[in-house]
């Protein structure tokens, strides 16, 4: 099949909603073989009837659960062979401001929205670098960040820290990972109205922050499918450490 990214393997984590699902939509139709997870696997069973079970194939995971990861790997590679392209994107945020939020959903945030991030990088690298040059050189990494990594969404610190460490975390180990030529990217949206922001986008504090920003709209479910497949393609070659801030003007 003929694409933007044709003859590649790419996981996405988080795709059975939201972001996550259309990059996976996105990357098949330019010709990805997708592996999608998550934790609701009869979602994931949806997309691939949807996709096709010979380009599309779905794996039940907990991404905070290093075992998961690594059996998610090892079944994307039994299916597909090795995992080139990687879509870092499972996430979450949260309702309560600091001073009425529990520590505990601290470390549940922080855990899903960082390390899991982390540790789905860094074994999609180690299987990358044990494969040779000609494998790792082809490896593209992209996390999923946010606006709210660089601006102050009010009253979640927890996720805006979350966003900024994942932004900071890309670039570290794109260093880390340049002299293996894997490229490490991160994409950050602003508001995109999915299930993570539907309640609060339709609520009176999401209207009233909508209609500040500059354009007074949230953006389309496609607003990011060529930023993604960018920094996917062979085409992004010398492109990695970034983040690119799809916003539509929203934090400016
Ligand atoms: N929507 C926006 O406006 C916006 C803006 C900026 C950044 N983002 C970021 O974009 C990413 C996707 O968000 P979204 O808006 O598409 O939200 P969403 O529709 O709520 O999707 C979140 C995804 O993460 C998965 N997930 C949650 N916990 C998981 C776990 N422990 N293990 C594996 N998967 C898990 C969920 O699947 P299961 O529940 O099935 O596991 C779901 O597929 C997130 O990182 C978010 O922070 C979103």
């Amino acid at each position: 099949m003929a694409g933007r990214v044709a003859g590649r393997v790419a996981l996405v984590t988080g795709a059975s909603s939201g972001l996550g699902k259309r990059f996976a939509q996105v990357l098949a139709a330019e010709g990805a073989k997708v592996v999608v997870a998550a934790r609701r696997k009869e979602r994931l069973d949806g997309l691939v009837k949807e996709i096709g079970a010979d380009r599309c194939f779905a794996v039940r995971c907990d991404v905070t659960d290093e075992a998961q990861v690594i059996a998610m790997f090892d079944a994307a590679e039994a299916k597909f062979g090795l995992v080139d392209t990687v879509i870092n994107n499972a996430g979450m945020t949260h309702a309560n401001d600091a001073l009425t939020q529990e520590i505990s959903e601290v470390r549940k945030i922080m855990d899903l929205n960082v390390t899991s991030v982390w540790c789905v990088a860094r074994e999609a690298a180690r299987r990358l670098i044990k494969a040779g040059p000609s494998k790792s050189e082809r490896g593209r990494i992209v996390n999923t960040a946010s606006m709210a990594g660089r601006h102050v969404v009010p009253f979640i610190s927890a996720y805006n820290a979350s966003k900024a460490a994942v932004a900071h975390m890309t670039r570290s180990l794109a260093r880390e990972w340049a002299r293996y030529g894997i490229n490490v990217n991160a994409i950050s949206p602003g508001y995109v109205a999915t299930e993570l922001t539907d309640e609060w986008l339709n609520g009176e504090n999401g209207q009233k922050t909508i209609g500040k920003t500059p354009r007074r709209r949230v953006m389309d479910e496609d607003s990011l499918d060529e930023a993604l497949l960018f920094l996917c393609s062979d085409n992004a070659k010398f492109v990695t450490g970034s983040d690119v801030l799809v916003d539509d003007a929203q934090t400016l």
